[in-house]
């Protein structure tokens, strides 16, 4: 095993009506104006923003707000939120929705503290060098955004898609109440538990790791494949959307890397290239092209793929340990079937031209400095071939 730190600042509040504890959570971090940022309207159709915009009141807490978050949030609403916060003297920032949302809002708090251009951050020419307070009240299960220290912005000019990594963007606070998120189309809530999925499988197909990580891990992904499919026929089961929510968390807050030898996450790097390209639904992405690339590389790691299949997939060993390990993946995409994602990107509703996937690799290589992966090392011609098995 590895030397590891594992930092999980976010204070999480957890189960059912714990949004009406927002207002409290802000006014105790001792800011006095809020930035309430939310999405597309959602929030507004389902009465959350009113309850926030309540509870905010009855904490004494000030507040203005900017909503128009779009899935792969936009760097066009993030500078928007900068000039907005700067104008109105905010010193704390509360993400009401998703991923989108949660990133946009970190991306405005690490703007705040950046004297350059802001895409420096994502484009790799400048690291944050801080980050304005900032809270979320969760309304999808599915990117972790919200204990994570990531933050993924797309520019709008050219839709290039690109993370930014800081323990300095990690919220302060994050609400989390599992019935927020009944009211997710049923797509959403599949894209939601593929992307759990993903953030954990994406640490789990490594070397070297820990046996307490592994089972964390193999855990984790059980409980959310049983508990997806139990949302499929009974959207609103709560037990199945608390342990659903609950695993989106520490599926991408660090628990499930403890120990390892580096996480992978090509197939994120692959999708991040398509979502940029076609702006298409995160989950939806990674379940396109997952499988091409599990097949891509199960050579390098056998025993694991091996392991998986038996341990996640409940696969029954068979003659070879590579045809137990290709079982595997093949049970995972039925899954993904199972639950109306895509297994490849014709399902997924794009067709790229051979023009095109020549872009997405090379903007892929150029985005990872040439090289990319820990299950096995991936050049530009690897990313290509993986983009053209996934047709
Ligand atoms: O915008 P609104 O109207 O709120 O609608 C959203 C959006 O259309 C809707 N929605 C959310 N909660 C809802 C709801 N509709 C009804 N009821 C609710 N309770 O769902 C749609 C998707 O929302 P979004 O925030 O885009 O989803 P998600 O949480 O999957 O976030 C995706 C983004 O996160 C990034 C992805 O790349 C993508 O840009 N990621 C961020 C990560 C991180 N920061 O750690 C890690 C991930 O790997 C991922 O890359
Ligand atoms: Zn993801």
């Amino acid at each position: 095993m590895k030397n590891f730190t594992y930092y999980t600042p976010t204070r999480v509040i957890f189960g059912r009506g714990t949004q009406a504890q927002t207002g409290a959570l802000v006014a105790a971090t001792g800011c006095k104006k809020a930035l309430i940022h939310y999405g597309s309207g959602s929030v507004i159709r389902t009465g959350l923003l009113t309850q926030i915009e309540d509870s905010l009141k009855a904490a004494g807490v000030a507040f203005v707000e900017l909503g128009g978050v779009v899935p792969n949030p936009r760097l066009s609403k993030v500078l928007e939120g900068i000039e907005l916060c700067k104008r109105e003297g905010v010193d704390f920032i509360l993400a009401v929705g998703g991923g989108s949302v949660i990133d946009s809002t970190k991306a405005i708090g690490y703007g705040l503290h950046h004297a350059g251009d802001t895409w420096d951050l994502f484009s790799g020419r400048a690291k944050p060098a801080g980050c304005l307070p900032l809270g979320v009240v969760l309304t999808i299960a599915a990117s972790g955004s919200e204990m994570s220290n990531s933050c993924v912005i797309t520019k709008d000019e050219g839709g290039v898609k690109r993370g930014c990594k800081s323990d300095l963007g990690r919220p302060v606070f994050a609400v989390m109440n599992p019935e927020l998120t009944m009211t997710l189309p049923d797509y959403q809530t599949a894209c939601g538990c593929v992307d759990i999925l993903m953030h954990t499988m994406e640490r789990y197909f490594t070397t070297g790791t820990m046996e307490i990580t592994d089972s964390i891990a193999e855990g984790l992904m059980r409980t959310v494949l049983a508990n997806a499919k139990v949302l499929r026929y009974d959207p609103d089961n709560y037990d199945a959307r608390a342990e659903v929510m609950w695993a989106g968390s520490l599926s991408h807050n660090g628990l499930t890397g403890c120990g390892s030898d580096g996480d992978d996450f090509a197939t994120h790097k692959l999708e991040h290239e398509l979502g940029g390209m076609f702006d298409v639904a995160h989950g939806a992405g990674l379940a396109a092209v997952w499988g091409s690339w599990a097949r891509y590389v199960v050579d390098e790691l056998p025993l694991r793929f091996e392991r998986f299949a038996v341990k996640v997939m409940g696969v029954e060993p068979r003659a070879s340990i590579r045809e137990t390990a290709l079982a595997g993946i093949a049970e995972m995409e039925d899954f993904f079937r199972f639950m109306g994602m895509p297994t490849n990107l014709r399902e997924l509703g794009v067709g790229p031209t051979e023009e095109q996937i020549a872009t997405l690799a090379r903007m892929c290589a150029e985005g990872v400095g040439g090289r990319m992966g820990a299950a096995k090392r991936l050049d530009e011609q690897d990313m290509l071939s993986i983009y053209r098995a996934a047709l």
